[in-house]
């Protein structure tokens, strides 16, 4: 099917509509599906509905600025890209697009733990805005060798995420038949058929790409799918706070959890030497009837204080969804499958123009409603949330 133009995408929603058409019906419904009745991935984006803002004018708006501090540095802007998995499945390279992006807009991009590029050749490109996801895994001579190698290639934050003790059961992909290896029938034959610019690619370059992070554990020469299920057979370990303290001791730099909702993980998390939390239910992927992260924040902020960093995930689709968290209180956010759709529609211009969309709408927003910094005290003051009274004057 024939994609749109580059220069017809307007917003992120176009994005994923390109990457509809490009990409077999089996690999889309991977990336949008969410698990169960898909209740929270719908939620995730539905919250946002209910924040305003409330404009200052006669500012000097020419002076506004994106930037945003957190972990003791200052990025380009607030918002960075989640990690993703096997997103060189979906466009060959889509990990290194990620963090030529980052490079260039200078914010952070944190590389899935089952990603298709290695974090070394992503550290080449984007330095310390390359932070690496650890998928913690059984063996933990592998664990600490991953560390060792996050740390000699430079990588700005180790990301352990903490919210997959079980697979999830996303049941777009049941019906799809993905699967290590994955189930061919007629119908994802026909779909691949459907999709000849995907499928050709996907041919042309080897087939399940390997998963280069887990590489070296496997005798030379293994195959993308022996690498697969050998991450399976090791990976998504059981894990527990003694783990997260022994990653703790392994990892002198920043060390982030991503996927904490609860308020008494979020103290301990602190308690245990971590640097910052991400606040997320993972896009709505791993079950159905998981709480909204952005009702979680409250709590959170109260349990950890005012000073330690809050990011968070889940539906930001919008400038106006970043400024709305940041209005929260929430200290960096981070967007996933709109960079995954920018980059299978349209590889490096598709990431690119995702980011720009993202800036874009928040710095017109930004200048629109008199706020000229991400750093002000004074967020708050610019939000309403449309389901509270609104503030009246003294
Ligand atoms: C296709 C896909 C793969 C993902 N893989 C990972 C992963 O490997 N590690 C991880 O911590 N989170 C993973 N996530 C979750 C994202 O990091 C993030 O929490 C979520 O996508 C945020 O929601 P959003 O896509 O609505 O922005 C994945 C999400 C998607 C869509």
């Amino acid at each position: 099917m024939f994609r749109l133009p580059l220069d017809t995408i307007v917003n992120t929603d176009d994005l994923e509509r390109s990457a509809r058409r490009y990409l077999p019906k089996m690999l889309y419904d991977w990336i949008a599906g969410g698990a169960g009745d898909e209740l929270g991935l719908r939620e995730n984006r539905e919250v946002f509905q209910r924040f305003r803002f409330l404009p200052r004018y006669l500012r000097e708006v020419g002076a506004c600025s994106m930037s945003k501090r957190v972990l003791g540095r200052d990025f380009g802007g607030p918002l960075g890209i989640a990690p993703m998995g096997y997103a060189g499945l979906f466009r060959p390279g889509a990990e290194l697009f990620f963090a030529h992006t980052a490079k260039r807009y200078d914010v952070p991009c944190i590389m899935s733990g089952v990603s298709v590029a290695s974090m070394e050749a992503a550290a080449e490109i984007a330095g310390a805005n390359l932070w690496y996801q650890l998928y913690t895994t059984a063996d933990d001579a592998i664990n600490a060798d991953m560390i060792r190698r996050a740390e000699a290639c430079g990588c700005g934050a180790l990301v352990i995420t903490v919210d997959i003790p079980v697979a999830a059961k996303r049941e777009r992909d049941i019906r799809n038949g993905i699967d290590i290896p994955p189930k061919l029938s007629a119908r994802t034959v026909l779909d691949g058929l459907l999709h000849p610019a995907w499928t050709l690619r996907y041919l042309r370059t080897g087939g399940l790409p390997v998963m280069e992070n887990w590489a070296p554990y496997l005798p030379k020469g293994a195959s993308g799918l022996d690498v697969a299920k050998f991450s399976i057979e090791h990976g998504y370990a059981l894990q527990t706070w003694d783990h997260l303290r022994r990653f703790r001791q392994l990892w002198p730099g920043a060390l982030v959890v991503k996927g904490i909702m609860h308020p008494d993980d979020a103290r301990f998390a602190r308690e245990v030497g971590v640097d910052a939390i991400i606040v997320s239910n993972h896009g709505g992927r791993q079950f159905d009837r998981a709480a909204s992260a952005i009702d979680c924040l409250p709590a959170i902020r109260a349990a950890v204080g005012a000073d330690f960093p809050m990011m968070f995930d889940g539906g930001v689709r919008r400038g106006s969804d970043t400024l709305a968290l940041l209005c929260l209180g929430v200290d960096y956010v981070f967007s996933g499958r709109p960079f995954l759709y920018g980059a299978a529609g349209f590889g490096q211009g598709g990431v690119d123009r995702a980011m720009e969309i993202f800036n874009e709408e928040l710095s017109g927003l930004m200048r629109q409603i008199g706020c000229l910094g991400l750093d002000n005290p004074d967020l708050e003051t610019f939000m309403v949330d449309s389901l509270k009274r609104y503030p009246r004057g003294e």
